[in-house]
C-alpha cells in the first residue's frame, strides 16, 4: 500500500474508474498521512474506522494500511460524490492497494450518520472527518462520531486551518469526554494556501483584491494558525447536561 500512495504523491495524479488520469487536489499530504496511520498504528485496539469524505483516496490508503493485517478490521467510507465528482479514484485506489476490509456509504454524512447511530452507537475506535467544511457540516459530523465513539475512541479532524473547522472544533473539543491526543502543526501546503487565497479573491470586490498582494497577508491568515489537524480521545462517556455550555467559546 505503501507503494500505491508514494506513487500518488511522486505522481501528484490518480486513475479514475474512467480510466482517465486526474491531478491529485484536496487530499492530506504525506505528513498529514503519517500522522493519522500512527494514531491508528499505535493502538492495536482500533480495528473499526470511520471516515467523512473520501475523495481521491489518500486518506483512507493511510487508515488502511494501518489497519492491515488487524484481525476483525473494518473501514467505512462516507462519500456520496465519490462517482460524481472524484470519478470513483479513491475506491480504485484501494481495490488496487488490495483492501478488501472496506465498505463505502455514497450518501451524504449528515443523512448516513444518524442512521448509522441507529445501530451502532459507542461502536467505532475511530472517526476521521475531512468532508463539508462548513461550520454547521462540521458540527454535525462531529457530533454523531462522538456518539459513535466508544470510550478510548478517537476523532481526528483535517482543515483546522479553516476558520469554520476551527471554530467547530474549539466547541467540540471542550466536551468534557473529550481530552486533546495530538496535533500536527506547522506550515499549510501551499494548495491549501492557494484555494483559501482564491476563495478570498472571490468574496472581494474587484477594486480590492489588490490588498490580497499585502505582504502582511500570509502572516495575519495563516501566522497564528498552525494547527492542521487535531485528534481528540473520547475518555468517557459523554454526559453533558442540557445546560452544559464550554467555559471559553
Ligand atoms: C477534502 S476532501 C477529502 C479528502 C480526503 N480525506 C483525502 O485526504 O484524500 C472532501 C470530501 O468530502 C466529500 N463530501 C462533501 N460533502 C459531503 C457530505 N455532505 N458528506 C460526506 N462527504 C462529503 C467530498 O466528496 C470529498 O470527497
Amino acid at each position: 500500500m505503501q507503494a500505491i500512495i508514494e506513487g500518488i504523491q511522486a505522481s501528484q495524479q490518480v486513475t479514475g474508474r474512467s480510466g482517465a488520469a486526474h491531478r491529485l487536489h484536496s487530499a492530506i499530504d504525506p505528513e498529514e498521512g503519517l500522522f493519522l496511520e500512527r494514531i491508528v498504528s499505535s493502538d492495536p485496539s482500533v480495528k473499526r474506522t470511520l471516515e467523512v469524505g473520501c475523495a481521491y483516496g489518500l486518506s483512507s490508503l493511510h487508515i488502511c494500511k494501518a489497519l492491515q493485517r488487524r484481525p476483525g478490521a473494518k473501514h467505512t467510507i462516507l462519500d456520496p460524490f465519490q462517482n460524481s465528482q472524484w470519478d470513483g479514484a479513491g475506491i480504485r485506489n484501494l481495490e488496487e492497494a488490495g483492501v478488501d476490509y472496506f465498505e463505502w456509504i455514497e450518501e451524504l454524512s449528515e443523512i448516513a450518520l444518524p442512521r448509522l447511530m441507529e445501530e451502532q452507537e459507542g461502536r467505532y475506535d475511530l472517526v476521521f472527518v475531512d468532508g463539508w467544511h462548513t461550520l454547521d457540516h462540521t458540527l454535525l459530523d462531529c457530533f454523531y462520531a462522538t456518539r459513535l465513539l466508544r470510550p478510548g475512541g478517537y476523532l481526528v479532524v483535517d482543515d483546522i486551518v479553516l476558520p469554520p473547522v476551527r471554530k467547530a472544533l474549539q466547541y467540540i473539543a471542550q466536551y468534557p469526554c473529550y481530552r486533546t491526543f495530538s496535533t500536527l502543526s506547522g506550515k499549510q501546503s501551499p494548495t491549501l494556501r492557494l484555494r483559501l487565497l482564491r476563495a478570498l479573491a472571490g468574496a472581494l470586490p474587484a477594486q480590492s483584491r489588490g490588498s490580497l498582494l499585502h505582504p502582511d497577508l500570509e502572516h495575519r491568515l495563516f501566522g497564528d494558525r498552525t494547527v492542521r489537524m487535531l485528534a481528540l480521545q473520547k475518555v468517557s462517556a459523554d454526559t453533558r447536561n442540557w445546560d452544559w455550555y464550554p467555559s471559553r467559546f
